[in-house]
C-alpha cells in the first residue's frame, strides 16, 4: 500500500467484529476452547473463502463465530482488530457486533459485551483510537427476537451509540423492524442499517423513512434510483461503502466496475470500509489501495473519502 494512503487519518464506520476473526485466531480459539473444526487447517479454511453471494458468506461467518466463547475470546478478537487499525492510521472506529449470534448459542450477553468493551477501552488508552459501539440486529430472525436483544442491552445502555441491521438482506426488508428501531431511538440510540447491498433501492427508502437511519451501510444500489440519489446528496446522508466486500460477494463483477468514485464525484458522502476484513481480503487500508489500483483514485479523492469518514462519525 502506498505510504501516503496509509498515513491518511481515517475512521472505520462499517466493520463487523465477528468478520475480523482471522483464520489463525479462529484456530487458536478453537484449540483453547477444545472445539473440533470442520476444516483441516488454516489454509483449507482460507480456501473456503470463495462466495457467490451474501448468504454463502454468512453461512461461513456464523460457523466461524462458533469458536468465540469467553470474555477473553471477545477481547482478543477486538484487540487484534484495533492493532490493525493502529497500523493503518485508523483513528476512530464504530464497529458492529451481532449479540444474537452469541446469545442464541448460550453465551451470555454481558460476556460478549465485557470482552469487546475492555478491548475498546484499552484501544483508546494504549493506541489512541476512539470508538462508538453499534449493536446490530439479525434481520433473518423475527422482530420479536430483536426486541429481546434490545431489552438485554438496556442495562448496558451507555456501552452503545446505536443499533444496526444486518445479515441476509433479500426478503427481509427494513419495514419488518420499524417498531424495534423506534424503541431504540426512543432510548436515545442512533440508527443505521444495511440497505442496498444486494437489496433494491426500495429498501434504502424504507431504512430512511421507517427506521430513520443516520447512515446507510453499503447503499451502492442507490445509483439505480435517481430520486433517491438526489435525496442522499441533498441531505448528505453518509454511505458506508465496502469495496472489497462488494467484489467478494459479487455485488460488482470487478473492482473496475465499482461505483464509489462516481458517487463521490456526484456529491454523495461515501466512505471506505472493510465490512468483514478477515474474509474479504483486507482492512480499510487495503480497500483504499484497491480503489487506487483499479479505479485510479487520486490523492485528492482519497483525502475527501477519508475526511468523509471523519465527518460521518456518530460518536
Ligand atoms: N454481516 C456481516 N457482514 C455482512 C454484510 N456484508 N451484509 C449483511 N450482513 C453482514
Ligand atoms: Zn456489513
Amino acid at each position: 500500500m502506498p505510504e501516503w494512503l496509509n498515513a491518511l487519518p481515517k475512521a472505520e464506520l462499517h466493520l463487523h467484529l465477528e468478520g475480523s476473526l482471522e483464520p489463525e485466531l479462529l484456530f487458536a480459539l478453537a484449540e483453547r476452547n477444545q472445539i473440533a473444526l470442520p476444516w483441516a487447517d488454516v489454509e483449507t479454511l482460507r480456501a473456503a473463502y470463495a462466495f457467490n453471494n451474501l448468504q454463502e458468506f454468512l453461512d461461513l461467518y456464523y460457523a466461524g463465530a462458533n469458536v468465540l466463547r469467553t470474555e477473553q475470546d471477545f477481547y482478543d478478537l477486538t484487540w487484534a482488530y484495533l492493532q490493525r487499525c493502529k497500523a493503518q492510521n485508523v483513528i476512530h472506529v464504530e464497529p458492529f457486533f451481532d449479540p444474537q449470534t452469541h446469545t442464541d448459542r448460550g453465551i451470555p450477553f454481558e460476556v460478549v459485551l465485557r470482552g469487546i468493551q475492555q478491548a475498546l477501552r484499552d484501544g483508546e488508552q494504549q493506541l489512541g483510537i476512539s470508538h462508538g459501539l453499534i449493536l446490530s440486529f439479525l434481520r433473518h430472525l423475527p422482530e420479536e427476537e430483536a426486541f429481546k436483544t434490545l431489552e438485554q442491552a438496556m442495562p448496558f445502555r451507555d456501552a452503545f451509540i446505536g443499533v444496526g441491521l444486518d445479515s441476509s438482506e433479500k426478503g427481509f426488508p427494513p419495514r419488518l423492524f420499524e417498531r424495534v428501531f423506534a424503541k431504540a431511538r426512543s432510548e436515545g440510540l442512533h440508527a443505521v442499517a444495511h440497505a442496498g447491498e444486494e437489496g433494491p433501492p426500495e429498501y434504502i427508502w424504507e431504512a430512511l423513512d421507517l427506521l430513520k437511519i443516520k447512515r446507510i451501510d453499503h447503499g451502492v444500489r442507490a445509483i439505480e434510483d435517481e430520486r433517491l440519489m438526489q435525496r442522499i446528496i441533498d441531505e448528505q446522508i453518509p454511505l458506508t461503502v465496502c469495496p472489497l466486500s462488494n467484489i467478494k460477494l459479487c455485488v460488482f463483477e470487478h473492482m473496475g466496475q465499482h461505483n464509489i468514485l462516481e458517487m463521490l464525484e456526484r456529491g454523495v458522502k461515501v466512505t471506505v470500509n472493510s465490512d468483514d476484513p478477515a474474509y474479504f481480503g483486507g482492512y480499510v487500508g487495503e480497500n483504499f489501495a484497491a480503489l487506487h489500483e483499479h479505479l485510479g483514485m487520486t490523492e485528492a479523492q482519497a483525502k475527501r473519502l477519508a475526511q468523509n469518514s471523519l465527518d460521518a462519525r456518530l460518536a
